[in-house]
């Protein structure tokens, strides 16, 4: 489904921490969310997934202005969240209406996806930071949204685990497309997955500005052109010390 914010901010007691925010998600579509620490990324995401209500503006799904949560919407959170007592499979089975063994069939295969096979009997304390994420992924996926919200899911990961579920989510949007917003504050894992990144910058959280990718994925890191992009990006945000003077010619 499209996703469209519309002139969004947010206030907590009197602060606002995000100011008149505009953004769409199309149909199908891999959006970014980057911005440095404290920008109100994680703030945007949990209005658009319904968790938080008090924000001002609109958020429409399909053209429909909504609020509150839907099934249609699944989250995966920066840390996984499971339920220490329930095995990987009854925790991506948590919540589900129909009969169990429907439900763990559905759940076991997903489990596959994610490449977790074998592990369904374990219980979370058993589980790497990777192996735990992977079960999120899970969960999230076994209701089958239309949409998935990711709130830096795999910054608390090492490089090569991280690298690893970036290629299962593309994987994953191979096999349905679905409509993905991703907050990050990685600019390689934006410009890897994303179609389109929506920059915020400052605080309180404002948009700066929508950098369109159209190179085919999956990507090459070393692609001439997305470096140029990153190096751009890295100066628009303030990060970038060597090339400013050369971008800022250029421009
Ligand atoms: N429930 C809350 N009550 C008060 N202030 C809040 C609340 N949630 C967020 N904030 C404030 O809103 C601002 C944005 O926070 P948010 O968590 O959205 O940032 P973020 O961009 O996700 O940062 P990070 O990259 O560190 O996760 C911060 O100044 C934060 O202190
Ligand atoms: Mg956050």
């Amino acid at each position: 489904m499209s996703i469209e914010v519309s002139n969004v901010s947010r206030r907590f007691k009197g602060e606002t921490a995000v100011n008149n925010v505009s953004f769409q998600a199309e149909k199908g579509e891999i959006v970014g969310l980057l911005g440095t620490s404290g920008c109100g990324k994680s703030t945007i995401l949990r209005a658009i997934a319904g968790l938080d209500n008090g924000y001002e503006g609109t958020i429409s799904v399909n053209g429909n202005p909504k609020r509150g949560t839907s099934k249609e919407l699944g989250v995966i959170f920066q840390e996984p969240r499971l339920m220490p007592w329930l095995t990987v499979v009854d925790n991506v089975c948590f919540g589900l209406a129909g009969t169990k063994a429907e439900n763990q069939i559905k759940a076991k295969k997903l489990l596959k996806v994610v490449g977790l096979e074998g592990f369904e009997n374990y219980y979370p304390k058993q589980l790497s930071g990777g192996m735990a994420q992977r079960t999120a992924i899970a969960r999230a996926l076994v209701t089958e949204p239309d949409t998935l919200l990711l709130d830096e899911p795999f910054s608390a990961l090492d490089a090569f685990t991280k690298l690893q579920l970036q290629d299962m989510v593309l994987d994953l949007w191979d096999s349905y497309q679905p409509t993905m917003i991703i907050v990050t504050h990685d600019i390689d894992e934006a410009l890897s997955l994303c179609d389109r990144v929506v920059i915020l910058k400052g605080q309180p959280g404002e948009l700066y500005k929508n950098v369109q990718l159209n190179q085919p994925k999956p990507r090459s890191k070393a692609d001439p052109e997305l470096a140029k992009i990153k190096e751009e990006i890295l100066y628009s945000l303030g990060l970038s010390r060597n090339t400013n003077e050369k971008i800022a010619k250029e421009a």
